[in-house]
């Protein structure tokens, strides 16, 4: 293993671990007596007001997510990965100072925008970054790692939300340590990232040559004029090469068929996973629980935290085998099978649960409707969760993958927060329903993968045109011969040097 892209690689996915924990903090401060009225807000006048606020300071997150993961793409593009991903961390720390310090609700919506601004910048930045500096052999497995950190902050974040509701007494100090929390990983991706090598595809797209040379020895700890550092040098050259040839405006070079295609994927594969139902689950756990039977705050908390686990130990299955010969395709496929078992058996078992009595006590259906819950969360984390992040960030060109992921992942986001407003008004109106509705997205998405996905698994980023020159029929693709080969090439290269 090769150290300093797996240290890069670690550090940068703290970017991950702000985005898991920020999105998973807000319900726990919630329900925190002393949080409103710190911010100059009686609750028990202003009930409706209250509801209200409650939606903007959950939805303002997500609307800075947008916001960053658009506009960062010109600083990435023209200053480095690396000075974006400080940038954005920079304003992640400020927006988190802002909300600790909060007096009024004005502050704290305006700390919530401007730090969702920073989670949304690295949540574009970080991905490519990593899939710009890893070994192919590896870059599945080091891309897991930003999903893996995703899980573990919202983890986190349920139980450290649990612990301060629970040992620190009612105050201000409740809400402001699990707000506070966030800024530690902020101040050290922002203290780290300087010393960390820049991303080798835009060093060479930048015409710093030598540089790249030395930098790609350098994390693939070889002599500079080792073969394997002559290979992926000569790799980098040819593409940046064809890039540069093409005289086209770089919005232009998006509508050219195979990018217009890969643009048309990496999006709906975003929206896609979206709608697994993913988030549903992540922000409304306990009301979801509370609907199969579990009557106490402290069983719907405890079951949820137990989901958090078993989402980040699925994470860690997927960091073994998203690598292996099963490949992108197949995974997706298997998980989206499994998502879509589930969430029917699920939607069954709540409206069986349904035509019981009210407040019965829970039996086996019960049961059986929360190990869904767990099921879906083993068929999501090691499918289509790290998946989605890593295909976007490895199928666009050089050129013009900032741009491409920043309108990937702002769609990533703009779902997000669309699920996030219309999961309690569908657990509301179609209970059951809303199960049904995503075990059939999932069909869908087995379905597109099928028919639409090329392997990527194995291939360099520069080869991702040949890929993609296919035709647009996924599953006649054979991908299989020349992936094994260039795999095993590559293996033995890696191997006489070790
Ligand atoms: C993916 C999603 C994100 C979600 C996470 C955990 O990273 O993009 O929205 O919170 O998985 O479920």
């Amino acid at each position: 293993m090769k150290h300093i892209a797996l240290i890069a690689t670690t550090i940068a996915c703290f970017g991950g671990f702000l985005f898991g924990y920020d999105t998973g903090v807000i319900s726990s401060v919630l329900v925190m007596p002393t949080f409103f009225k710190d911010l100059g807000i009686d609750p028990k006048a202003q009930p409706d007001y209250v509801s209200e606020v409650k939606g903007n300071v959950v939805a303002l997150l997500q609307a800075g997510c947008c916001a960053g993961a658009i506009l960062i793409n010109f600083f990435a593009d023209r200053w480095g990965r690396k000075f974006a991903i400080v940038l954005s961390s920079i304003i992640f720390v400020v927006g988190g100072i802002l909300q600790v310090v909060a007096h009024n609700m004005d502050t704290m919506l305006a700390g919530r925008f401007v730090a969702g601004f920073g989670v949304g910048a690295n949540s574009m930045l970080v991905p490519m970054y990593i899939a710009e500096i890893a070994p192919r052999r590896l870059r599945g497995r080091l891309g897991t790692l930003w999903q893996f950190l995703i899980v573990i902050g919202i983890m986190l974040s349920y139980w450290i939300g649990y612990g301060c509701l629970n040992n620190i007494a009612a105050g201000s100090l409740q809400w402001k340590v699990p707000l506070g929390i966030q800024i530690i990983p902020g101040g050290i991706l922002v203290i780290g990232i300087p010393f960390m090598p820049e991303s080798l595809r835009w060093l060479a797209a930048h015409g710093k040559m030598d540089q790249c040379r030395k930098t790609l020895a350098n994390i693939r700890d070889v002599p500079e004029d080792d073969p394997s550092v002559i290979q992926e040098m000569e790799e980098i050259e040819r593409a940046i090469e064809l890039e540069r040839e093409s005289k086209s405006l770089r919005i232009s070079e998006i509508f050219a068929s195979s990018n217009l295609r890969r643009l048309f994927i990496g999006c709906m594969l975003q929206l896609f996973q979206q709608w697994t139902g993913t988030n549903a689950i992540n922000y409304y756990a306990p009301e979801i629980f509370q609907a199969i039977g579990l009557s106490s705050a402290e069983t719907q908390v405890l079951a949820t935290g137990v989901y958090g686990c078993v989402k980040v130990a699925f994470v860690f299955v997927s960091f073994f085998m998203v690598d292996t010969k099963l490949g992108r395709r197949r995974t997706l496929m298997i998980g989206s099978v499994i998502m879509c078992a589930a969430f029917y058996i699920l939607g069954g078992m709540i409206y069986m649960i349904l035509q019981q009595p009210p407040n019965s006590a829970v039996g086996a259906k019960g049961y059986i409707a929360i190990i869904m819950v767990y099921v879906f969360a083993i068929g999501y984390e090691f499918s289509w969760g790290p998946i989605v992040w890593i295909v976007c960030s490895e199928i666009y060109p050089t050129r013009i993958r900032a741009m491409c992921l920043s309108l990937t992942t702002a769609i990533n986001w703009a779902m997000n927060a669309t699920i996030a407003k219309v999961t309690p008004i569908m657990l509301l109106n179609i209970p059951y329903g809303t199960y049904f509705l995503f075990g059939s997205f999932a069909v869908v998405m087995g379905l597109f993968v099928y028919f639409l996905l090329p392997e990527t698994r194995g291939r360099s980023l520069e080869q991702m045109d040949e890929v993609f020159g296919q035709g647009i029929l996924a599953f006649r693709h054979d991908n299989s011969v020349p992936t094994e080969k260039l795999h095993d090439d590559e293996e033995r290269a890696v191997e006489r040097h070790e």
